[in-house]
């Protein structure tokens, strides 16, 4: 990938891309899984079906188990890695009970690392989808109604608002009172 040069993060520090490699995570991850997850729960309180104090209390055996959902039989994290060792992005996907096929869950893109031109997103979706189409036909997700950026980035990628059901698509959020969520879907074939 060609580097078009620095960034500037909100503080005035220019950071440059580097070079990264998707992966699953671990339960040896459970430190940098944590610690990612306060970051994006930090970043966006009403992005997640958590909030930052549940989290922060979180114990280690919990982190473990978090990190072995990279690899786990009806679960996937993948992370977005550069070189150095550093975490970009991470993007879940995991099969509830009811049937309902491949959810993808735990979009998150370290703020310096968004934007078209560094394709963190983007090929994080991918390796999801490859995942889901392993078990199912259509990936679903939920997002929050005024998370204009996040919806703006589903429907660039092929993600409409699945209002067959009686809800039209509508939820209400998990853990903030009030506030809504959209279910979006995604066919993976023809
Ligand atoms: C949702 C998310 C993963 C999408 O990743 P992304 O890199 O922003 O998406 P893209 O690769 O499509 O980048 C395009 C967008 O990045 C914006 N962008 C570019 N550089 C950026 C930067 N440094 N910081 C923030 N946004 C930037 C562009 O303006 C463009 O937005 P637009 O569609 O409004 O024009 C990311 O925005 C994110 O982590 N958001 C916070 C967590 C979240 O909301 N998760 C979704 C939960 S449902």
């Amino acid at each position: 990938m060609s580097n078009p040069g620095p960034e500037r993060l909100a503080t005035g520090y220019p950071v440059r891309m580097q070079p990264f490699r998707l992966r699953t995570t671990t339960e040896q991850d459970w430190q940098r899984v944590r610690d990612l997850r306060l970051e994006m729960l930090q970043d966006s309180p009403l992005a997640f079906a958590q909030t930052l104090e549940d989290a922060r209390g979180l114990s280690e055996d919990e982190w473990r188990t978090r990190g072995e959902r990279g690899e786990g039989p009806t679960t996937t994290v993948v992370v977005a890695e550069t070189d150095e060792g550093r975490w970009l992005g991470t993007m879940g996907g995991y099969l509830p009970e009811d049937g309902t096929g491949p959810w993808l869950v735990g979009v998150y893109v370290t703020p310096s690392a968004r934007g078209r031109r560094w394709d963190v997103a983007p090929r994080l979706l991918r390796a999801v989808e490859r995942w889901a189409r392993k078990h199912g036909d259509v990936l679903s997700l939920e997002v929050h109604e005024k998370n204009l950026g996040a919806r703006r980035f589903y429907e660039r990628h092929g993600f409409v608002l699945d209002d067959a059901g009686p809800d039209r698509g509508r939820v209400r959020h998990r853990i903030a009172e009030g506030e809504w969520e959209l279910r979006l879907i995604k066919r993976l074939r023809g």
